[in-house]
């Protein structure tokens, strides 16, 4: 038998509920065991009306009337399902793009870029159906717990934030027997007859799985892990060529076709899916202070991110480059941390898309058993002259008789203060 926990009456943050002012909660709701049972214990632990959200953000397979249905079979006043695609890949994808997002060098950041957005839309649809609490599924040791209530108290300080999963105190054990006898179905792939599953989070740009035995370091990654990608091993024995056009920073067409960023994004992931290309096995360094491995899978932007970033170095001077790169790692870095909404984001935004202003071309990748690489680069605005850049030719803008001389006055304080050192 399980017993709820008690609510904790203390709050620790200005934003957390307190018990006798829960009355209406809008509750983000996925469909799975966590906020299944927190559908149900809500309304029975805070004696609370519940309104579910369910954002799709292009997460593959999801059935949104089947999660629609369970909601209202569970007592859910209503279950809105919004389908956030077009605006995660416009505002929030396109964003991650021109910035070459990637935190800790290889997480593409799918789940901290989508997390803003459904925070944000459970806002708007806490304020439309009179709730006066915003409840979420994280856990108290990972990231998503800050993206979301740090974008509820930017953006909504009257709301008020419940993370029953914190304080319940029930383990997958008690949550499955909470299930069953609250007459809440379990899908199998909760593990309910076995072995714990993954955790997964997915959307549009990637897939994430942890838990098992990726907590183990030493175990090397299980085939049964991969879901999105093929195994390299599996992928076809001819590579592919694709090419990528890019406008202002932004893909817009794949192997010449014109394609809205939705649709370029999973044809992308598609193609590169099935060459094995975009795993990515992570070691990553927590906002909370944990060190965690996570299983990445990440076709797209394995293959967008690449592109992007090799016509941004045609287009830009030796000095943008060097500059960006730190930019974009302070980019990463505040929407890994949950910091969507602090200004810096969008002062640094304005910069990207300054530079972006010249980053269109095309560059085609050639994909095989796991790799993509590089192979074609144009541009009309390249910072690339072919005649200069050639060993055969002199003359033009430039004067190899020039070099020593330049050699001479760029080597000089680097030379004194050797002498200076080590004489
Ligand atoms: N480690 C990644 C991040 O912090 C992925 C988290 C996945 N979230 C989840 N609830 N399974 O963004």
């Amino acid at each position: 038998m399980s017993e709820p926990a008690e609510i904790p009456a203390t709050r620790t943050a200005s934003y957390e509920a307190d018990p006798e002012h829960v009355h209406r909660v809008l509750l983000l709701y996925s469909g799975g065991l966590d906020t299944s049972v927190m559908l149900k214990w809500i309304q029975d632990a805070y004696g609370a009306e519940v309104v579910c959200l369910t954002v799709n953000l292009g997460q593959p397979g999801e059935d949104y009337e089947v999660i629609r249905e369970k909601a209202l079979r569970l007592g859910a006043l209503d279950c809105h399902v919004v389908d956030a695609r077009e605006e995660f890949a416009r505002d929030y994808l396109a964003p991650a793009i021109r910035a070459n997002a990637l935190y800790g060098g290889g997480y593409p950041l799918f789940t901290a870029l989508g997390r803003p957005l459904i925070a944000k839309l459970a806002v708007e649809h806490a304020r439309s159906a009179g709730c006066d609490t915003i409840a979420h599924g994280c856990t108290g040791k990972g990231n998503d717990q800050v993206r979301i209530e740090a974008t509820v108290a930017t953006l909504a300080p009257e709301l008020k934030v419940i993370a029953p999963v914190r304080s319940w105190q029930m383990g997958r054990e008690e949550e499955i027997a909470y299930a069953r006898e609250h007459g809440i179905p379990i899908k199998s792939s909760s593990g309910a007859e076995g072995e714990a599953p993954y955790s997964i989070d997915d959307n549009l740009w990637g897939r994430s799985s942890e838990g098992r035995w990726i907590e183990d370091l030493e175990h090397a990654p299980e085939d049964d892990v991969f879901q999105l990608v093929t195994r390299p091993e599996e992928a076809p024995d001819e590579p592919e060529l694709v090419e990528l056009g890019f406008e202002h920073g932004v893909p817009v067409t794949l192997n010449g076709e014109r394609l809205g960023l939705v649709e370029l994004i999973e044809a992308s992931a598609e193609i590169a899916a099935r060459h094995g290309v975009g795993i990515i096995d992570h070691i990553e360094d927590r906002i909370v202070g944990l060190k965690v491995r996570d299983i990445y899978e990440a076709p797209a932007a394995a293959l967008i991110l690449p592109a992007h970033q090799e016509l941004e170095h045609l287009v830009c001077t030796i000095h943008q480059n060097q500059f960006k790169a730190g930019l974009d790692r302070q980019w990463s870095y505040l929407v890994y941390a949950g910091l969507w909404w602090e200004p810096l984001r969008s002062d640094l935004d304005a910069y990207m898309e300054h530079v972006n202003a010249l980053v269109t071309g095309t560059i085609g990748i050639k994909l095989y058993k796991g790799h993509a690489r590089v192979v074609t680069r144009s541009s009309p605005n390249a910072v690339y002259d072919a005649s200069l850049a050639s060993f055969a030719e002199s003359g033009g803008l430039f004067s190899q008789s020039a070099s020593p001389g330049f050699i001479e006055l760029w080597s000089l304080q680097s030379r004194m203060a050797w002498r200076l050192h080590n004489e």
